[in-house]
């Protein structure tokens, strides 16, 4: 069966959804992952600031730290051949003036090698994100809840439930696209609000809980790969039990090397 071809560079995102192609997003935060999220069929790979909570242990992604961003992405971009990688910028490093976002987000396209940028937001940061595609910055915009403003929405919850926060976050989308985003993760927003952002833009939207009718979807890979056994959403498939299958294999090599099993023969130089 033939592959359909990748996205090589952003502009192939949106003829993806005009030709009704799903793209199929994935959190990645190092080389080895990221090699094997592509071997897999990723068409992108996000570097999202999710890494503070779920590979740093951290209760949320408010402490995320450029440098940290940086050295993901970084890592992320070694091993990611030709696809599209984009990169968080972590909490207050856009927020505070445009020029800030500008050389915060300059720092992460020159010293990672990413092809763009995420933040999060709506109609209040689209002249941020006006300011970064002007000076050739490709920016995903980021709706719904946005974890960075966790504390001011009350916790984890889903977005736009009565009709004026519905209206809300379709005019922020409309914000963001006329801003010159490339593309928007719409996060816990109900399925058929999904549907109604997805289909009144050109850009893709790429749904995180966000129901069938966004153009792609994102998952954050530890959380789908089973690794993070705490975190249950409704709208998380896990699609793999990785987290049960390396305490299984620390069991084994543990009782291998208390029973002066490992290393045999085999394993050890003459
Ligand atoms: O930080 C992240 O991983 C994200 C995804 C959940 C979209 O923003």
């Amino acid at each position: 069966m033939n592959q359909p071809k990748p996205p090589r560079s952003v502009l192939d995102l949106l003829t993806m959804k005009k030709e009704g192609r799903k793209i199929v997003v994935l959190t990645a935060y190092d080389a080895l992952f990221a090699r094997l999220l592509v071997d897999g069929g990723a068409d992108l790979l996000l570097v999202g600031d999710s890494v503070n909570q779920v590979l740093a242990g951290a209760a949320s992604t408010l402490s995320a730290t450029l440098d940290q961003m940086i050295y993901h992405g970084t890592a992320v971009c070694r091993g990611s051949g030709e696809t599209l990688v984009f990169v968080d910028l972590p909490f207050m490093t856009y927020q505070v003036s445009i020029p800030e976002a500008l050389r915060n987000a300059g720092r992460v396209m020159q010293e990672t090698g990413a092809h763009g940028v995420k933040l999060e937001g709506g109609s209040h940061i689209a002249p941020t994100i006006k300011a970064l595609v002007e000076i050739g910055i490709p920016v995903m915009g980021h709706i719904g809840l946005t974890p960075q403003s966790v504390h001011a929405l009350g916790g984890y919850r889903v977005q736009g439930r009565d009709p004026r926060a519905a209206e809300r976050l379709l005019e922020d989308a409309r914000a963001v696209e006329a801003a010159g985003a490339c593309a928007i993760v719409l996060e816990l927003v109900p399925a058929p609000l999904s549907g109604r952002i997805s289909a009144a833009l050109t850009i893709p939207t790429i749904g995180i809980g966000a129901g069938a009718g966004c153009d792609g979807q994102v998952l954050v890979t530890p959380d789908m790969l089973g690794l993070n056994e705490g975190f249950n959403p409704k709208f998380l498939k896990k699609y793999a039990n990785m987290g049960e299958e390396v305490r299984q294999a620390a069991r084994a090599f543990a009782a291998d090397v208390r029973g002066g099993v490992y290393p045999d023969q085999e394993h050890s130089f003459d």
